[in-house]
């Protein structure tokens, strides 16, 4: 059915949000290279929700239609409030997830978490050796991580390892999901590493070669004929190397909102880094406004404001021209099509992202952390 979007008629057939994603605070234990939280982050940090705040948006998300329930960050448990959310979040009917690097999860917590309602847990792990651990995230908590992991299992929660694949762990997919295996996992989602703030940054030191992706997907299908379906493996492939763009989001504003710790209303995790939109915030409209009504949020929405290749493309409706913070990051315009797509008159740019991950100089330049005082070169065998 036609809508009015500003006043504006518009083919778009507004849906409702199903995932409601809390990135509850961007402050965070961990300084992963690979991170796409905005680089500019502790612009952010200051400011975070209140509890009460959280428990009005989880309200208005739930009424409105959503039904998925993600706590992020940041690290979440570094707020002690999580237990309240959580178990409101239960009492209106979420099913809830908490992503978590473990570090700050005690028995108490997660008993509370329990207790509370909380659906699902998914933990982050690096590699299977305590020098890569360490040295991406530039902490040292492999072993709290393994511990993590036991006590999620005893305490009845379907284990989900998220591991992010990176030049530096790709050559151990194999054994990464053995250690998956021999600590219970359920699902284990292998994510490539996908360019967006601090990974954009560090993008030609983490990126694999096209041969050692092709032997990751090769471990993995190994590894899935031999556990069948005892451990679900999920191996998202990374779009540089891919023909055609993801359809970012499911599509802007179509089923993702996520709401920031400052409380900014955002339909992806880097829109605020796309120039000209201004986001709603939930101390000032409601989710319901933002959702349908806001500019931001009705800007990308459908296929109206494609240009070309993609006005005319008839693979238009499967990728919705791809991922808009993706164009701007990497052509300056915004409503390019994906660079990614070899129909992009960018194509170029990631052709030529592939082959500087190949120069070693650059490969070998020192990784930026989120703290950028701390960048720093890998040396084999280094615990630090
Ligand atoms: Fe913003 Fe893809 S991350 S549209």
């Amino acid at each position: 059915m036609a809508q009015m979007n500003n006043g504006v008629a518009s083919s778009v057939t507004r849906k409702q949000p199903l995932w409601l994603l809390a990135e509850i605070t961007y402050r965070c234990p961990l300084h992963c290279a690979f991170c796409y939280n905005p680089t500019d982050y502790d612009k952010h940090t200051k400011n975070e929700l209140s509890t009460e705040e959280w428990i009005r948006a989880l309200r208005e998300a739930r009424k409105m239609g959503a039904i998925q329930l993600g706590i992020s960050g940041g690290e979440p448990l570094l707020r002690d409030d999580i237990e309240e959310i959580v178990a409101e979040a239960h009492k209106l009917g979420y099913y809830s997830n908490l992503i978590t690097s473990g570090v700050g999860l005690t028995e108490k917590r997660i008993q509370a978490f329990k207790e509370g309602g909380l659906d699902h847990i998914q933990l982050s792990m690096h590699d299977i050796t305590e020098e890569i651990n360490n040295f991406i995230t530039n902490t040292k908590t492999f072993e709290l991580k393994k511990k993590v992991a036991a006590m999620i299992k005893d305490h009845g929660y379907p284990m989900v390892l998220n591991v992010v694949i990176h030049r530096y762990n790709i050559g151990h997919v194999d054994k990464i999901l053995e250690m998956a295996e021999a600590l219970g996992a359920d699902y284990v989602e292998l994510a490539n590493t996908q360019y967006y703030g601090w990974s954009l940054v560090n993008r030609s030191q983490l990126m694999p070669t096209r041969e050692q992706l092709a032997e990751a997907e090769r471990m993995t299908n190994a590894f899935r004929e031999r556990v069948g379906n005892k451990m679900k493996v999920f191996f998202v492939v990374p779009d540089y190397f891919a023909d055609r763009p993801k359809k970012c989001m499911n599509g802007w504003g179509e089923v993702f909102m996520i709401v920031t710790a400052n409380g900014d209303v955002l339909p992806c995790h880097s829109a605020r880094a796309l120039p000209g939109l201004t986001f709603p915030n939930v101390r000032e409209h409601g989710l319901e406004w933002a959702w349908n009504e806001s500019p931001a949020f009705n800007k990308y929405r459908g296929m109206d404001w494609l240009k070309e290749p993609c006005r005319s493309c008839d693979e238009k409706e499967k990728d919705l021209g791809g991922c808009r913070c993706q164009s701007y990051l990497l052509s300056g315009d915004a409503e390019a099509a994906d660079p990614v797509c070899t129909k992009s008159p960018h194509r170029h740019l990631i052709d030529e992202a592939i082959k500087d991950s190949e120069n070693p100089l650059l490969r070998e330049q020192p990784i930026i952390f989120r703290n950028d005082k701390n960048s720093k070169k890998y040396v084999e065998g280094d615990k630090e």
